[in-house]
Order: C-alpha cells, then sequence, then structure tokens
C-alpha cells in the first residue's frame, strides 16, 4: 500500500475541508473561496470563477502560450492538427463571439450535436466561457432522444456539423436535426452548423440556419468576449444519461467544485501536469469525454488528445498504438471494449509490438467491467500498467482507482480498485446494513460526495433526491459489488435495468418502452445477454398480437422501431419472436431466468414460475437461433 494514498484517504474524509480548501489552490478564482462546502450550497460557496478561463486563458497568461494545448488526430480524415494554447484562446474568443452576437448569456442553455472535431471542443469551452451551459448529445442517439434533451434542456441555439463519420459511414446529422426539432415542443432560435471540408453539403433550411464560417467572418471584427464571472455552484454543463425509464436525466455540473475535482484528479490518479500528453479514447457525448477529454486535461495545462476514430478499422487495430507513440502519450485511458475489438482483430498485438507505445507509462479502462482476461492480455502485450477505475456520470471522475499517481500501484484483476480520496464507499443489504467482507450488496457512497459530482438533475431535483432515498446517509450507486478481503472493491453489474453496450449507458427499461408499442407486439421484455465484444448486447422478446402478420416482419419491425427511437447506438439486433414470457404466478417477468437462458448459463426452473414448460421452449429457440 502507497503511504501517500493512504494519507491522502483520510485526510479527505477526516478532515475534508482541510483537504479540499488545499486542492482548491490549483484552481484560479476571482473570489476565491473562505470555505469548502454548506449542504445547501454546495462545493466553495461564496466562491466565483471561470472554467474556461481556467482551462485557458490562464496559461496563455503564464507565459505557456506556445504549448500544445489540443491535438485533433483523424485518421477517418487523415487529418492531424495541433493547436496551441494561444490558439485555443484565439479559436475561443472566436465561437464566443459568434454566441455573443446571437444574444447567448449567461444561464442560457446550448444543445451541442456535433462529432469529434475541435470545433466542438471550441464550442464547449465558449459556452463556459459565457457562463452559457453546453449540453452535448452523443451523435449516436437518434432525433426523438435529440428531441427529448432539446425540450428538457430549452436551449437557445443548436450546434452541429455537416456530418459525422463513423468508421467507414459518413452520416448526415442536419436531417437528423431537422427532424429533432420537428418532433421537439420547444423552438430554438437558431441552428449554426458547421460545414465539414469531407461529407455531404449540408442544406441550410430554414431562416433560423445559420452557417458557422459566415457567422465567424461577420463577427470577426468583434472582440473576444471576457470570461464571464459565474458562481462556483452555478451549473457549467447538463449532461444527459439513461436513467430506469424512457425519459433522460439531465446530471448538471457545477463550475468550481468539478475545476478543484478535475485537476486533483490529473495530478493524483493519472499523473498529468503542465506539458503532458493525455489521452481519453472516448466520445464528447459522454462523460469521460467531457471530464477527460476536454476539461481535465486543459485545466492542467496538458495536452488533451481528441480522436475521431474507432480502435479498428480506421485504418486498422495498431491506430491506438500509432496515435500514443506519435503524440507521446503519457496517460492513455480507454474502454474494455475497445480493447477488446483490438485483441479480436490483432490476437498476437503485431501492431503493438510493431509500434510500441511511445513514452506510455499506464493504461486507465472504465466505462463497464474490465474482464480479467481483457486486462491480462493488454498488461502483457504492452508491459504497462493497466488500471481499472469506476465511476459514472453522475460522479463526473473516477471513485475507484488505484491512485498510480500517489504510489498506489495495488491491482487485482477483476477489481477497479479502493475508494478515491473523497469518496467513502458501503456495500449495503436491502434494509442498509453493511454486509460482511466478500459478500454481495449494493454498493453506495457516503453522502456528502465531494466536490465534482451532481448536486441535481436538471428539472428534476425529485429525481435526484431519490438516489438518497433508499439508504438514509447514502448515495445508491445502482451498482452491484463487493469489497475483499484485500479492500479491493470489485463493481460487478447493475441492480436497475441499465447496460453498458460497447460502454455506451442504455436503459433496457426504455427500449422495452419502445417495443412494447410496436404494432403487433402483445408484450416484451428486453435484457443485457453477455457479448465477447460488448460486454453486454441487449435482446428482446416478443409476444406477438393474435393476427400480428409473419414472424420475421414482427422482428424486423422491433429492430427497426428501436433503431429509429433510440438510435442505432442501441445495437439491438436480435429480437426473439415466442409464444410467452417467463412468469411468475403473480404476473411479473422473470427477466433474470431470461437472461440466464440467452447467456447460455444453468438456469433452474423457479418454483413461483407460472408455466414450467416456457424456459425450455424459450432455449430451445435461442439454440436453434445460435445454429443458423
Ligand atoms: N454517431 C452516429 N452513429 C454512431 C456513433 C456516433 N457518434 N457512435 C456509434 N454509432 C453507431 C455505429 O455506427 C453503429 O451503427 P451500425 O449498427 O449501423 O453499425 C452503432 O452506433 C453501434 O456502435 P458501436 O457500439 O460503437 O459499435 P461498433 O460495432 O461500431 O464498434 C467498438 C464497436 C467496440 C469498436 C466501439 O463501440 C468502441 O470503440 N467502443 C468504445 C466506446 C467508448 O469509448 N465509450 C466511452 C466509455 S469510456
Ligand atoms: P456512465 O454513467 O455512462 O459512465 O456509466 C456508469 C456505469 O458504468 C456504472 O454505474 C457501472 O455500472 C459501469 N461502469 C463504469 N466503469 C466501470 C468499471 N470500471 N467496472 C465496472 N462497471 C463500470
Amino acid at each position: 500500500m502507497s503511504e501517500a494514498y493512504e494519507q491522502a484517504w483520510r485526510d479527505s474524509i477526516d478532515q475534508p475541508e482541510h483537504f479540499w480548501s488545499q486542492a482548491a489552490r490549483s484552481v484560479e478564482w476571482i473570489s476565491p473561496p473562505a470555505r469548502c462546502f454548506d449542504e445547501a450550497q454546495g462545493w466553495y460557496p461564496g466562491a466565483s470563477l471561470n472554467t474556461c478561463a481556467n482551462c485557458v486563458d490562464r496559461h496563455v497568461a503564464a507565459g505557456r502560450g506556445d504549448a500544445t494545448a489540443l491535438i485533433y488526430d483523424s485518421p477517418v480524415t487523415g487529418t492531424v492538427r495541433a493547436y496551441s494554447y494561444a490558439e485555443l484562446l484565439d479559436e475561443v474568443g472566436r465561437v464566443a463571439a459568434m454566441l455573443a452576437s446571437l444574444g447567448l448569456a449567461k444561464g442560457d442553455r446550448v444543445v451541442l450535436y456535433m462529432p469529434m472535431i475541435p470545433q466542438t471542443v471550441f464550442a464547449m469551452l465558449a459556452c463556459a466561457r459565457l457562463g452559457a451551459l453546453h449540453s452535448v448529445v452523443f451523435g449516436g442517439f437518434a432525433p426523438l432522444e435529440l428531441a427529448k434533451r432539446i425540450d428538457d434542456a430549452a436551449p437557445r441555439l443548436v450546434l452541429t456539423a455537416s456530418c459525422g463519420i463513423e468508421g467507414a459511414r459518413t452520416i448526415a446529422y442536419k436531417p437528423l436535426v431537422d427532424e429533432a426539432l420537428r418532433l421537439a415542443a420547444h423552438a430554438v432560435d437558431h441552428v449554426v452548423l458547421h460545414q465539414r471540408d469531407t461529407g455531404p453539403v449540408a442544406e441550410l433550411s430554414s431562416p433560423r440556419d445559420l452557417d458557422w464560417d459566415t457567422l465567424r467572418a461577420a463577427t470577426a471584427g468583434d472582440p473576444a468576449p471576457a470570461p464571464v464571472e459565474v458562481a462556483s455552484a452555478d451549473p457549467l454543463y447538463v449532461l444527459y444519461t439513461s436513467g430506469t425509464t424512457g425519459t433522460p436525466k439531465g446530471v448538471v455540473r457545477d463550475n468550481g467544485g468539478h475545476a478543484v475535482a478535475l485537476a486533483w484528479s490529473m495530478a493524483n490518479i493519472y499523473g498529468i501536469g503542465a506539458g503532458d500528453v493525455f489521452w481519453a479514447a472516448s466520445d464528447v457525448g459522454w462523460v469521460v469525454g467531457h471530464s477527460y477529454i476536454v476539461y481535465a486535461p486543459l485545466l492542467v495545462g496538458a495536452a488533451t488528445v481528441l480522436f475521431e476514430g474507432k480502435p479498428v478499422g480506421t485504418p486498422d487495430p495498431g491506430t491506438f498504438w500509432r496515435t500514443i507513440a506519435r503524440h507521446g502519450v503519457k496517460t492513455f485511458f480507454t474502454a474494455p471494449t475497445a480493447i477488446r475489438a483490438v485483441r479480436k482483430e490483432d490476437p498476437e498485438a503485431t501492431f503493438l509490438n510493431q509500434i510500441g507505445t511511445g513514452q506510455c507509462q499506464a493504461i486507465f479502462l472504465a466505462g463497464e467491467r474490465a474482464d480479467p482476461d481483457t486486462i491480462g492480455w493488454l498488461e502483457d502485450k504492452s508491459g504497462l500498467p493497466v488500471i481499472d477505475h469506476w465511476w459514472q456520470t453522475e460522479l463526473g471522475w473516477p471513485a475507484l482507482a488505484s491512485c498510480a499517481a500517489l504510489g498506489d500501484l495495488r491491482r487485482k484483476r477483476g477489481s477497479a480498485g479502493f475508494p478515491v480520496p473523497g469518496y467513502e464507499f458501503a456495500i449495503l443489504d436491502e434494509s442498509g446494513h453493511q454486509v460482511p467482507t466478500g459478500q454481495s450488496g449494493a454498493v453506495a457512497l457516503r453522502s456528502p460526495l465531494p466536490p465534482g459530482v451532481f448536486r441535481t438533475l436538471w428539472n428534476n431535483h425529485a429525481g435526484y433526491a431519490k438516489n438518497f432515498a433508499t439508504f438514509p446517509g447514502w448515495y445508491e450507486t445502482g451498482d452491484a459489488g463487493f469489497i475483499d478481503e484485500d479492500g479491493f472493491v470489485h463493481i460487478m453489474g447493475r441492480t436497475d435495468d441499465i447496460i453498458n453496450v460497447a460502454g455506451h449507458r442504455l436503459s433496457t427499461g426504455q427500449m422495452e418502452q419502445i417495443v412494447a408499442a410496436v404494432d403487433g407486439v402483445a408484450e416484451c421484455a428486453v435484457i443485457g445477454a453477455d457479448d465477447a465484444i460488448k460486454g453486454m448486447i441487449p435482446v428482446a422478446f416478443v409476444v406477438p398480437r393474435a393476427g400480428a402478420g409473419s414472424e420475421q416482419a414482427l422482428h424486423d419491425a422491433v429492430i427497426k422501431a428501436v433503431r429509429s427511437e433510440l438510435g442505432a447506438v442501441a445495437a439491438l439486433k436480435t429480437a426473439y419472436v415466442v409464444p410467452a414470457l417467463p412468469k411468475t404466478r403473480s404476473g411479473k417477468t422473470l427477466r433474470n431466468l431470461l437472461r440466464k437462458i440467452v447467456n447460455g448459463e444453468d438456469a433452474p426452473t423457479p418454483p413461483t414460475i407460472d408455466d414450467p414448460a416456457v424456459p425450455a421452449m424459450l432455449l430451445a429457440r435461442v439454440r436453434a437461433h445460435e445454429e443458423v
């Protein structure tokens, strides 16, 4: 065990005021905090700052304008372009001037539906500069999901680009945005569209549509807006994530606590400071992208890599190692599913052997459970420590990790490590009692939670409060797990109907709502099945209504509905049309049994089952499908 880690964790729990006031020194405040926490006002009450100024201006002011801030590496367009901090300041200032010319002001919202291009980063930082809230929507979501987010966030503007490039496919974004705005009840003032050099030319189809470059040219003479002073607790962004219903949850992130927590994590978990190169191979549409592509590396004056590509196929499974070596990445962060995809195409790690990992010192994994086999393969082939760590959109930064930069490199495959300073864990049974070591239960975190963690949901504070209602004094993470005899925490899966598909968080409950509404469906269940690459994939079981037409037609309608209403990212490819679902005598669908049947696990028929013949029938259907 590392003494530095142990000391930091103890201090954070025993003297949180002292611990977090020390950590707050890494941030440049307009009005510095006099104290750290107040239950009513949140982190750093009374203090003020601007997050964009902390990410950009301060480094230029400190004479580091020539240092690299952003490296855009896009194998799908053949582009590599680095921006220094001075260039980033200029670009962010230009976009802030564009947005200000449209009347965007502190507290307004802006929805971004944009690919992994520098303009997306400029726009996020420009919003932060103006004190406006960005809400980035992942490009894999369909128009209806975008519309739900537009209606909830009620933005003045939508920012988009002509297309996203998904491996070999180009996806035109403008028609999706137009459709979302048609579906949404909320009307935005403007859509600002960045026309990319590659891909289709997007139509400006209504007077509300503005061309990015034209607006930029028109505002070229405007002074760049100064960073707007915001209170520490003022919101920086809203990021929607899947809850257990069809309505996404808008996680609200504050400014002050977020900046402090992220800066702390860079120095103490990832070992990254000014001048280092950090790469999180995620998407800006997810929390990993918000925290570790955009804000955290820039807060500490490091260079961040914005990678527009996939782990495989862009152009080959060597793309990760090539990017790491080319840019001198010191710490790399990706999802286990990406490593499984690489391994599948290059099991002997031929590319890795040829290219190497340059100056990389550690690889962090998160987003879903990292299976021991994948960690073992990667450690063996790369020779680097591979550190599984755990967190969630709600938390915004890691809660479990080996704090490598504090000298703690203890790892056990299958565990996501130890509580990060600031977090106190417990494994609770249904009545809220801590279970004995080694026993599974609900993973809970002691309230109040550290800085950076959400303190409300947009338009839904009651929904936020529910997370603290089951176990008074604790935040219910929704995950199940256990703590072993050595203190390692193991996260084993969810206690609700959320699944992680290729590191993307999705709700099977939401998919069920979509499937249930398909014409000809009498009842249905959607469950998460194990998948060798994606970790989990959704699988639907559908009982047809009498006279519903052919099984194939119903199957196709179900797949199409989920893809068009939720989005391609849902990856629902299998729907079994069956005569009955396994149910208890009281009518509850036995989803666990379905999961076991699909996974080919032993599935003893529960005594409460209504019709004991159903499981065998379903098993036969699943096996017949697998043989096709
Ligand atoms: N815009 C539009 N469509 C998107 C999209 C985006 N930003 N991202 C994904 N999609 C689409 C894909 O094209 C695919 O469509 P298809 O069904 O027509 O092929 C579908 O959504 C599913 O995508 P994905 O889950 O990414 O599967 P994949 O087979 O294309 O790739 C992996 C598999 C493992 C290579 C890929 O999922 C991956 O890189 N995962 C890592 C995820 C990650 O980093 N998550 C962040 C957590 S830290
Ligand atoms: P998201 O909010 O999209 O980051 O998803 C968070 C959820 O992903 C968590 O609640 C877990 O269920 C899962 N998750 C993330 N990281 C890990 C990990 N390292 N091990 C196990 N599960 C993880």
